[in-house]
């Protein structure tokens, strides 16, 4: 089966979570810029919620209430057959995210999320591919800064690069940014489910296809001072190494043997060795019911940094790519990372969907491969650098 004709919908675009704390931001950001035209609509749980921020949403008259409740599965199929898009935000997604997605990937509607779940992915991966591909449904996760920069700024270093030989990118984030409370309880969830996470992607290789002639990897690697970068890099355990990963499986652009690792790099040898420790203590925590409970009641769920802070925020992504004796230098950067740009990512991803000519895939597919050319150049226009800034 081909692509489901989804165009006589009432709506493009459904933001489902939109009184969330990016919710909102999503909304605020597609209210100031979604092109006159765009059929698109708040949805959630709250129905005098959703009413109010429409209200306060510049042309709001024109948006669109679709209340709807992820304990009532008829309301989320009911939104699914409605959209061509749904763009969602109500995590953990291990909790909140199946109904959702399975009705989408039935309803041959787009689906985007902001998760970085590892374990929710694989597992949407083994339940929901094949019917998303018989219908033309596409399912993006992590449409955030959890995988954008680190999924396009590696498909941008890799363009940069010799065709047809072995490439590697080492990516290296350096931030100053806080998480909301949603985020927060996320991390904290998938924190406390190693052996799950562990089983989840045991699972997904063995429902994956091998990638044939070709290889991509991530290695595993340790703390190092990076001279490159001339900072101290410390391995990231998140979800975005397996999200390029994944593109370049799919991408023969990325050459016959493609290995990319990532790093946080920070400038002082304590602020690393300080990372490495909290993250130890958090990811500890997190196995013990109590003190997860105890965590997650101090960042309540709706809470975030507040708008002084994120217009002082910022992210700078160095990659550098090596391949055939080249080298070269690129950057990624912009604005508060996990609001601000999260909604700007997610916001213009779910519009590409709607809008941008695209090349044809369904099933599972990371933003790289779904829209990567058409992507860069939106979050371009939006304010996000992507450059060149050496070869060698
Ligand atoms: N990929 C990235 O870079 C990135 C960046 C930021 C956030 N995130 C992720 O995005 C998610 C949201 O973060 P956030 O800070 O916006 O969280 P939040 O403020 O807690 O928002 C969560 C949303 O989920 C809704 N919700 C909860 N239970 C629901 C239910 N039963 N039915 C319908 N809606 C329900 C909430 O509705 P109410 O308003 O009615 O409570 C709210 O709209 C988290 O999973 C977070 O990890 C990812």
């Amino acid at each position: 089966m081909g692509r489901s004709n989804t165009t006589d919908r009432p709506y493009d675009i459904v933001l489902f979570g939109a009184t969330g704390f990016v919710g909102a931001l999503t909304a605020e950001y597609l209210a100031a810029h979604a092109p006159k035209g765009l059929r698109w609509a708040v949805s959630g749980r709250g129905e005098e919620r959703l009413r109010a921020l429409r209200d306060r949403l510049p042309g709001g008259e024109a948006i669109g209430v679709l209340p709807a409740d992820v304990t009532d599965p008829a309301s989320l199929r009911a939104l699914a057959g409605q959209a061509r898009v749904v763009a969602t935000t109500v995590g953990p997604y291990l909790t909140h995210g199946e109904e959702l997605l399975a009705a989408c990937a039935d309803a041959g509607t787009d689906y985007l999320d902001l998760c970085g779940e590892a374990e929710f992915v694989d597992l949407m991966y083994v339940r929901h591919d094949a019917r998303a591909r018989e219908t033309g449904a596409r399912l993006l996760h992590a449409a955030g800064f959890d995988s954008v920069p680190y999924d396009l700024g590696a498909y941008f270093t890799v363009r940069q690069l010799p065709e047809g030989v072995p490439l590697s990118v080492d990516g290296f984030m350096a931030a100053d940014a806080m998480f909301s409370g949603g985020t927060f309880a996320s991390s904290l969830h998938q924190a406390g489910r190693v052996r799950q996470m562990t089983a989840a992607a045991r699972e997904r290789r063995r429902h994956e296809p091998r990638l044939v002639g070709r290889r991509a990897s991530v290695p595993v690697s340790a703390p190092r001072f990076a001279g490159e970068v001339g900072a101290w890099a410390v391995p990231m355990p998140t979800i975005d190494p397996q999200i390029v990963c994944r593109s370049a499986r799919a991408l023969d652009r990325y050459g016959p043997d493609f290995r990319y690792r990532q790093y946080a790099a920070v400038r002082r040898l304590p602020v690393a060795l300080g990372g490495v420790a909290a993250f130890g203590a958090l990811a500890a925590a997190a196995q013990l019911p109590p003190a997860r409970r105890w965590l997650t009641e101090r960042y309540r769920p709706g809470d975030g940094p507040d708008a002084e802070k994120r217009a002082r925020s910022w992210f700078s992504l160095r990659l550098v790519g090596e391949g055939a004796g080249r080298r070269v230098y690129t950057e990624v950067a912009g604005g508060d990372p996990g609001y601000g740009e999260t909604a700007k990512m997610f916001a213009e991803a779910a519009m590409a969907l709607v809008l941008d000519a695209l090349p044809d895939t369904s099933g599972q597919v990371t933003t790289a491969v779904a829209m990567g050319d058409a992507l860069i150049e939106r979050l371009v226009r939006a304010g996000i650098t992507f450059r060149v800034a050496a070869t060698r």
